[in-house]
């Protein structure tokens, strides 16, 4: 959850560390803090909140090194303070270390390093390790030159329980940096001269693109000009070095106010990238080049289960729908957090399959690996490049939508929706859909970045009933069928950054408890469509309606709901239910918005939350 920076090179490292804080702090921001060698001791500030905050004191340290480490915490072990921030250091001063993750035998380390005199300032897990690096750093004293400190944080490592991404410092060689993952993401960047650490590429492609992703259980050594892979338990290995095929201005706000409404408004361009090379030259079915499956084995498959955790579970839900509705093979969903738990009984012709816009959520992770265990062929649909899931799947689907910033997912969720309608087409052609339905299906799917773009357009009117509704603090939404999971997706979008209470349901189960809630005070928000749901949702509403409840519609264009039903009505375009859900996402995403902008909400780092959620 917590972002890391580390550099070594030519340049003053601390700016290029603050730099690199600034992209990566959506993945925590409790505190943050840098670090780099000055002779006999360690220059560190740091400090809780922003890193704004870090940079204003960092003006006042001289932090003049041209190596260093800089750390964004999201709190596990102990407050947020600034003792608590990272990076820590050794107490005998030698080591300093920043971490993303948990050290679960932390207690027994440190009641070992109490014993040998090591003395603690803060509540971390992350002290104790850093003092054990210390530890064995003194213990390796006779390791002539550069294998030292690499050697000490290879013992160190062998008696630690638990996940992290690390980056350590040593005094005696400040211009090296030795780093090692197990569980959280680290990528290194290869430049000309200088070569970094960080936990998201973001960090580093202002300074290069030539990266290479370090895997669980390998190590690295980097100066200014080597670096070296190893692993804990065995000696050298070759690296793998890869190109990021996104440049700096795509992680960039440009002229909006926030991520959240770059990604919101980029969506029409996002599903473009999805989709692009994606369907057959009959255009009547999808083509995805890295299952690693053929046709053939694809078609065996009886059951399909699906994990993921929060907007990638809703995205999971309705692509549940779709499958079932259009391919018509049983489908499965689960939450990730539970999978890895439930050991639930499994079909044995059971095809999995692991939504994660990131590709590091802990809990999709760990989902994976036990289905990967119990022998099941694993697949993944994903929007990081490279991502630990990504790597450890036996194929899989990229979202190609680049980087999303904002904390809440916008665009990676309709690309998953988009990727879900192309999987329910590509299994249901496999079986009894007809080319004339896939033909069809196919145009749908190409124009529904147009539909989008009409939808978006409706921004201002979406705008105004955000304001009229920004100072309640409940809300319902209701949908039905591929709708719910749109409702749910709604509620979380508005839970999340404008802290509102909401609560997303079949509209019909509005009437088993939820309906309890509803008053002048708490407005519900219907999804509308014509066919066979139609007079059912409007009973619904008229169910609301006769408790005082204000209803905000999203309707289908050309359905005419009872005079005064609706309280505020937004329209969408009628279309394929393949696309229905992407359509219908969009007013959702605008209302969570505005409504955050009008409470004063920090939109893309609400409180709590991080981007990638790499602890359990
Ligand atoms: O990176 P992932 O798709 O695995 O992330 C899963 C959830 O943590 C994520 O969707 C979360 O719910 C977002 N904050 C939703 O906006």
């Amino acid at each position: 959850m917590c972002g890391i920076v580390g550099y070594t090179g030519k340049q003053k490292a601390a700016p290029l560390i603050l730099e690199g804080l600034k992209r990566l702090e959506y993945r925590g921001y409790d505190s943050a803090g840098v670090a780099v060698p000055a002779g006999d001791h360690f220059n560190v500030a740091k400090k809780t909140g922003r890193v704004a905050n870090l940079e204003t004191i960092a003006a006042r340290h001289k932090l003049l090194g041209h190596c260093g480490i800089g750390h964004t915490r999201w709190a596990t072990h102990g407050g947020v303070t600034d003792a608590n921030a990272h990076p820590h250091v050794s107490s005998d001063g030698k080591i300093a270390l920043i971490h993303n993750g948990v050290i679960e035998n932390f207690t027994s380390v440190k009641k070992f390093l109490l014993e040998k005199g090591f003395t603690f300032q803060s509540e971390t897990d992350t002290e104790a390790l850093c003092n054990l690096v210390a530890y064995h750093y003194a213990k390796e004293a006779m390791v002539e030159g550069d294998s030292r400190l690499l050697e000490s944080v290879r013992k160190t490592l062998r008696h630690i329980e638990g996940t992290y991404g690390i980056v350590v410092l040593s005094l005696d060689m400040p211009d090296e940096l030795v780093c090692a993952r197990k569980g959280s993401p680290l990528i290194l960047g290869i430049g000309d001269g200088e070569n970094l650490v960080a936990s998201d590429v973001s960090a580093l492609v202002s300074r290069t693109q030539n990266v290479v992703y370090l895997k669980d259980g390998e190590l690295a050594r980097l100066t200014p000009d080597s670096f070296s892979l190893s692993t804990i338990n065995e000696g050298e290995i070759e690296a793998v070095i890869d190109t990021v095929t996104w440049s700096i201005t795509d992680a960039e706000m440009g002229a909006y106010a926030h991520f959240m409404e770059k990604e919101i408004f980029e969506q029409p361009l996002a599903l473009e990238n999805t989709m692009r090379g994606r369907f057959s030259e009959d255009g009547s079915t999808a083509l995805f080049g890295g299952l690693n499956l053929s046709a053939a084995e694809f078609r065996q498959i009886d059951r399909f289960m699906f994990c993921a955790c929060g907007t990638a579970w809703h995205a999971c839900l309705v692509t549940e729908h779709l499958i079932e509705r259009f391919a018509r093979v049983p489908v499965e969903v689960d939450y990730a957090s539970e999978f890895r738990y439930r050991n639930a009984p499994l079909h044995p012709n059971t095809l999995f399959f692991f939504m994660s816009q990131s590709g590091e959520t802990i809990d999709t992770l760990a989902a994976l690996r036990e289905a990967k265990r119990k022998g099941f062929r694993v697949l993944a649909v994903n929007n990081v490049v490279g991502s630990t899931i990504a790597r450890e799947t036996d194929g899989g689907i990229y979202q190609h939508v680049g980087p999303e910033i904002g904390v809440a997912s916008t665009k990676a969720f309709t690309s998953q929706l988009l990727i879900g309608a192309m999987m329910a087409l590509y299994i249901g052609r496999m079986r009894d859909m007809s080319f004339s339905d896939g033909a069809a299906y196919v145009a749908a799917l190409k124009g529904a970045p147009d539909l989008v773009r009409t939808v978006l357009q409706q921004a201002p009117h979406i705008r105004k009933i955000a304001e009229r509704f920004s100072t309640y603090t409940d809300m319902l939404f209701l949908g039905r069928l591929s709708l719910f999971p749109i409702a749910l997706e709604g509620a979380l979008k508005l839970k999340e950054i404008s802290y509102l209470h909401a609560e997303g349901y079949p509209a019909a189960e509005m009437k088993h408890g939820p309906i309890a809630l509803i008053s002048e005070r708490c407005p519900s928000v219907f999804f509308v469509t014509k066919g066979e749901m139609f007079p059912k949702v409007v009973s619904s509403m008229q169910e609301v309606k006769a408790r005082k409840g204000l209803i905000i519609a999203i309707c289908t264009e050309g359905l005419e709901l009872p005079d005064g039903l609706a309280d505020e009505l937004i329209v969408i375009p009628d279309c394929h239910e393949a696309v229905l859900p992407i359509v219908a996402t969009i007013p959702v995403q605008l209302l969570s918005y505005y409504i955050a902008v009008n409470r004063g909400c920090d939109v893309d780092k609400p409180r709590n939350l991080a981007k990638s959620v790499t602890v359990e």
